[in-house]
């Protein structure tokens, strides 16, 4: 399973990145914003920069609505950095922008998937990856995982190559159970990748082995 971030945050990109298990960064208009980057120059330079950082995939969101607009926004991104994924909305003009990338062998997110109905449409149009959102349905009362579980059974039932990535992942149990599911990646927050090292009998455990070399080398 692949791990991607989920920020615009450089610190905590680099973070994860020293730790060596990172396979790319996914952001979002709200990512971007929360970190102050305003502008499209400041942006487009955010975007550069995290492809620096990281060697892997990097989804770059447009913020058109409409298919040209998606098109120009996106060839824009794709010309930054060959790392660049477009991020697209799943709407009708999202999944026609998608179907036009992937006819010119550009990589696309379709994001913003709430059901299986539309992750087989991106898969259809051709999404390297599709994105449902984990959390967001956890928050309304609706099984995220189960709605993960729905779109790899489709996936495989018809061998479609687009990777289940999924998002809006809240905690550690959700990137475990992604796992046990077969989602190809998971977009987490650092929190959440960093929760996974974490087990008090390693903590105990470590405290009695240096304990003990100590006392047989004083
Ligand atoms: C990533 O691609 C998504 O935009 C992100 O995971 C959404 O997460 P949230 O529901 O925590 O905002």
């Amino acid at each position: 399973m692949k791990f991607f971030i989920d920020t615009a945050n450089l610190d905590q990109i680099r973070e994860a990145e020293a730790l060596g298990i990172l396979d790319g960064v996914t952001t979002n208009p709200s990512l971007m914003a929360k970190e102050g980057i305003t502008g499209y120059d400041n942006i487009m330079n955010h975007y550069k920069t995290i492809c620096e950082i990281v060697e892997g995939d990097i989804s770059a969101e447009v913020i058109a609505t409409d298919f040209e607009g998606m098109v120009r926004e996106g060839e824009a991104l794709a010309a930054l950095h060959p790392q660049i994924v477009i991020k697209l909305p799943m709407i009708a003009e999202g999944i026609k922008a998608c179907k036009y990338f992937s006819e010119k062998g550009i990589k696309t997110n379709v994001t913003l998937v709430f059901s299986a109905g539309q992750a087989l449409l991106a898969a259809k149009a051709g999404a390297t990856y599709v994105s449902p959102f984990l959390g967001r349905l956890d928050d309304v009362s609706t099984d995220g995982l189960g709605l993960i579980e729905e779109i790899r059974l489709i996936y495989d039932n018809y061998g479609y190559e687009t990777e289940i990535l999924a998002a809006s992942i809240r905690h550690t149990m959700h990137i475990i159970d992604c796992a046990k599911i077969g989602a190809d990646v998971i977009t987490s927050p650092l929190s959440s990748i960093m929760g996974l090292l974490n087990h008090p009998l390693t903590d105990i455990g470590l405290a009695k082995f240096l304990a003990d070399y100590k006392k047989g080398n004083q």
